[in-house]
């Protein structure tokens, strides 16, 4: 009898957590069910077997002042290609990755309805990213929020001045969790950890299996707690009657 129940809840943790391990968020671009598109441009490519981005979208992310969202990098002077391809395979990542799952969460904002939050991004990414950004210039650390949008594009707001790149990030772990609002958290994992996920990836998707385990892990957690309830539960029933 118990048995057959603690088989059961398990089934329902497991279940939910399949659909989580490859789905799509609910965003400006994101198709509705991740799949196969294989006219994803340049840097989006690796996700051409199964993604989020339309062939669109994709080549979008590489334009500057993009349609996606008007984002402007070339704010404090024309942003070095070096540093620009690492925003633009964060765009790709963020636009085409159906393994975003457990990161997930509802937002109330007038633009989007979800967004992710405290992924936790590969050393070798965020360093590389920070590395070869960290001549560039810009006026400010958070780019979600802030900006003087009144020509259709972001500008610095009043009084934020362009200075370098880290005098606003003076670390790799600031700004990669800082500039777009805790969507990424700063891990010290390789690659090969399989406990991170990879913005820059060749071959198979190497972020589906991060995504499981991530999702085995909290469900693991949910079953043991919904457990305990209801042991508890059943026990106190049982004394007291
Ligand atoms: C993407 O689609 C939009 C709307 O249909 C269009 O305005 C834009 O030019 C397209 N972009 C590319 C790169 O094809
Ligand atoms: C979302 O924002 C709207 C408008 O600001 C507000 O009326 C609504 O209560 C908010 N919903 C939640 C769940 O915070
Ligand atoms: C925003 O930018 C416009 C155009 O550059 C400028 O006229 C305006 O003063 C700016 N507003 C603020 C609040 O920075």
């Amino acid at each position: 009898m118990w048995g057959v129940f603690l088989f059961l809840i398990t089934l329902a943790s497991a279940g939910l957590s399949l659909d989580k391990a490859n789905m799509c968020m609910d965003g400006k671009h994101h198709k509705f069910e991740p799949g196969p598109e294989g006219q994803l441009h340049n840097q989006c490519a690796p996700w051409r077997e199964n993604a989020c981005c339309t062939a669109n979208t994709s080549e979008e992310a590489h334009d500057d002042k993009s349609k996606l969202y008007n984002f402007n990098w070339n704010h404090c002077g024309v942003m070095t290609s070096q540093c620009k391809k690492h925003f633009i395979q964060d765009t790709c990542f963020f636009e085409c990755s159906p393994h975003l799952g457990p990161w997930i969460q509802k937002v109330n904002e007038s633009w989007r309805s979800e967004r992710i939050q405290h992924v936790p991004i590969c050393l070798d990414d965020c360093q590389s990213w920070w590395s070869d950004c960290k001549n560039d210039f810009t006026c400010k650390q958070n780019w979600h929020k802030g900006w003087n949008w009144t020509t259709g594009h972001n500008q610095c707001p009043a009084g934020a001045a362009c200075r370098k790149w880290t005098d606003f990030f003076p670390t790799a772990q600031i700004m990669c969790e800082k500039i777009w609002s805790d969507s990424y958290s700063y891990t010290t994992l390789s690659k090969t950890s399989g406990r991170c996920m990879q913005l820059w990836f060749t071959g198979l998707n190497p972020n589906k299996k991060v995504a499981e385990y991530f999702l085995n892990h909290a469900a693991w957690q949910r079953t043991t707690t919904s457990t305990l309830v209801l042991l508890v539960t059943v026990s106190i029933n049982m004394v007291l009657s």
